[in-house]
């Protein structure tokens, strides 16, 4: 089934109000695209922080914002009958992988229903691409670094992880059904302007700052995998256009399939930055930026799932470079 594209691309972007979202929405933006952009403006970080960044957006004509939640069908189903979408980038989730021991509820609406009512969209409107954000905690309990698309990621850790898998098995049964391509995009620790203040480098500089303690984790002995966030809108973008391609002919016999790739038009990658940081050097270039020494509290992790969470996150991106010739033009210490 081959469907057809419009002249002029319409192309939603979810979570738009979010970190990442925002990013890739104003690069769209820049070139010239028109975006449609929703968020349900959630509460989980500062939503003066997300207002802000859609007030931004605003500022082009190209642009249209719709608050509005993943999980509600109707809203959505009128929001695919409305709009001629021809490609989605999927961004919005309940983010965070603690905040799921408290909250596992918004987890599974946001990032499991949410997910379902946006496949269903894509496959009535005939989507031409849907590229969506997973991520690195789908790794889960894999010890094998760095971590490869060809690993099983059947131990998830945290519900967070368990809904980011659920989406690339959906993703990959909807693909198969309707022959809708699917980009799964494997994202690790992001990092840039407009960031998420509940993450490590806002976490730890406004602790800075503020002269308050850090915790430092296993002792400081870790090391953590930072991707700048123009990099991964350069590969969000980049893989927008290249539509996946099943791997095996239909008259071949197809005997054995690798998790990240499939003979449906289907693909996950990883995307990152693959230069690892240790965690005590993440924490001295902050001290120099800001110019006062951190309070270190060193311990052993709390949970049983951040021991894990926040070993090394090393990766595997050389399939998405070579592909895409991705330009790795980042690293934390550089920016
Ligand atoms: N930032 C990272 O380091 C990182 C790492 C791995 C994966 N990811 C994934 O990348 C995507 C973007 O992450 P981010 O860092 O920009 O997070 P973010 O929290 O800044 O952005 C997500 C946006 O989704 C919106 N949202 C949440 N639930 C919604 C719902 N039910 N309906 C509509 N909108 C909803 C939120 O309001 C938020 O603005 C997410 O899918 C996240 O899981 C991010």
């Amino acid at each position: 089934m081959h469907w057809v594209m419009g002249a002029h691309k319409k192309i939603l972007v979810t979570g738009a109000a979010g970190f990442i979202g925002y990013h890739v929405c104003h690069q769209l933006l820049q070139q010239g695209k028109q975006v449609v952009g929703i968020d349900n403006l959630s509460d989980y970080y500062d939503v003066v922080l997300k207002e802000n960044r859609i007030l931004r957006l605003k500022k082009s004509p190209q642009f249209l914002f719709q608050k509005l939640d993943l999980s509600h069908r109707p809203s959505i189903e009128y929001l695919f009958q409305n709009h001629d979408i021809q490609q989605v980038i999927h961004l919005g989730a309940q983010a965070g992988v603690r905040y799921s021991i408290q909250n596992p509820h918004i987890y599974v609406e946001s990032n499991v229903v949410g997910f379902l009512n946006i496949l269903e969209g894509c496959r009535h409107s005939r989507v031409e691409h849907l590229v969506f954000a997973s991520s690195s905690s789908v790794y889960g309990n894999n010890r094998d670094m760095p971590f490869r698309v060809s690993q099983n990621v059947d131990h998830p850790v945290s519900l967070y992880a368990a809904t980011k898998k659920s989406n690339e098995l959906m993703a990959h049964t909807y693909s198969h059904l309707y022959n809708l391509p699917i980009t799964g995009l494997r994202f690790f620790t992001v990092y840039g302007p407009w960031g998420r203040p509940d993450m490590a480098p806002f976490l730890f500089a406004s602790s800075i700052f503020h002269e308050q303690p850090i915790k430092v984790f296993n002792y400081g002995d870790m090391k953590r995998d930072f991707t700048y966030v123009d990099d991964i809108v350069e590969g969000v973008i980049q893989v927008l256009d290249h539509l996946p391609k099943p791997i095996f002919s239909f008259d071949h016999q197809v005997k054995t399939l690798t998790p990240g790739c499939s003979n449906v038009p289907y693909r996950i990658y990883n995307i990152g930055n693959n230069k690892p940081v240790d965690l005590m050097e993440f924490i001295e270039v902050l001290e120099q930026a800001i110019g006062k020494k951190a309070k270190k509290n060193f311990c052993q992790c709390s949970l049983v799932m951040s021991k894990k969470h926040l070993l090394t996150l090393a990766i595997f991106i050389k399939r998405l470079v070579l592909r895409l010739k991705l330009r790795s033009k980042s690293a934390f210490l550089n920016s």
